[in-house]
């Protein structure tokens, strides 16, 4: 039996929150009001209509639809001037490391991100070849906290649920993760991911002790 193991992509292998930060900032500047690092904080996890949403209540703004769909697109192609410039530099730290030694114990790996934008996030860095099965923001109707998006992955992997570990850096998706009855692991602030079942600063402070813990516990 294998374990299956499922990445988020946004804070977890990349630090793309500023990227994102920066994209939303320059839209609620055009609209006339101030958009701050903390409050891109509940934009983690969270996908782009919602963040929308929440932007334009931080600014007291009611949009008509077109205007509504034509922020959304601004914001992605501001967001994508960032990606472009993306090389392998912007992995986070022990990410491939991680990746590499998962994939040497033969244990399938998945990509479960709300972005409609990780695959070309992946190529750009160059990791790729490591994920046996993407599922991303453009194959799921219910965002994080609901656990669609792990669900699909794990069975596409062809792993039951109870198999699976979750790297998670947002609290919606630890959610998403506890619901789907899997192994959720934060990575990140210990106090704001404390409903993870297991929570770690970044990659570079998990040894490959529990990973093989992770690997064997559910076997
Ligand atoms: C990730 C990020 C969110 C982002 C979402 C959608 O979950 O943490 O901040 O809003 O993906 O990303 P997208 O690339 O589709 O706009
Ligand atoms: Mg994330």
């Amino acid at each position: 039996k294998k374990t299956g193991f499922i990445f988020d992509l946004d804070g977890v292998i990349v630090d793309t929150a500023k990227y994102h930060y920066l994209a939303w900032r320059k839209l609620a500047n055009e609209l006339g009001f101030e958009f701050t690092v903390a409050q891109n904080e509940m934009f983690k996890g969270v996908s782009r209509k919602k963040c929308l949403e929440i932007l334009l209540n931080i600014g007291g703004i009611t949009a008509t639809t077109e205007q509504f769909d034509r922020w959304m697109i601004e914001k992605n192609e501001d967001y994508l001037t960032y990606i472009e410039k993306m090389d392998r530099s912007e992995i986070l730290p022990d990410v491939d490391k991680v990746l590499s030694y998962l994939k040497s114990k033969g244990m399938p790996i998945a990509l479960g991100s709300a972005s409609k934008n990780a695959i070309p996030i992946l190529e750009k860095v160059g990791l790729t070849d490591y994920f046996d099965v993407v599922v991303d923001g453009n194959h799921v109707t219910k965002a994080k906290p609901d656990p669609e998006v792990f669900l699909i992955a794990a069975k596409k992997l062809g792993v039951p649920t109870q198999n699976c570990v979750v790297f998670e850096d947002a609290i919606a998706g630890i959610e998403a993760a506890n619901k789907a009855h899997m192994v959720s692991i934060g990575i990140g602030d210990a106090k704001t991911l404390s409903s993870a079942k297991h929570v770690f600063g970044n990659f570079e402070e998990m040894d490959t002790a529990f990973l093989d813990m992770l690997i064997g516990a559910v076997n």
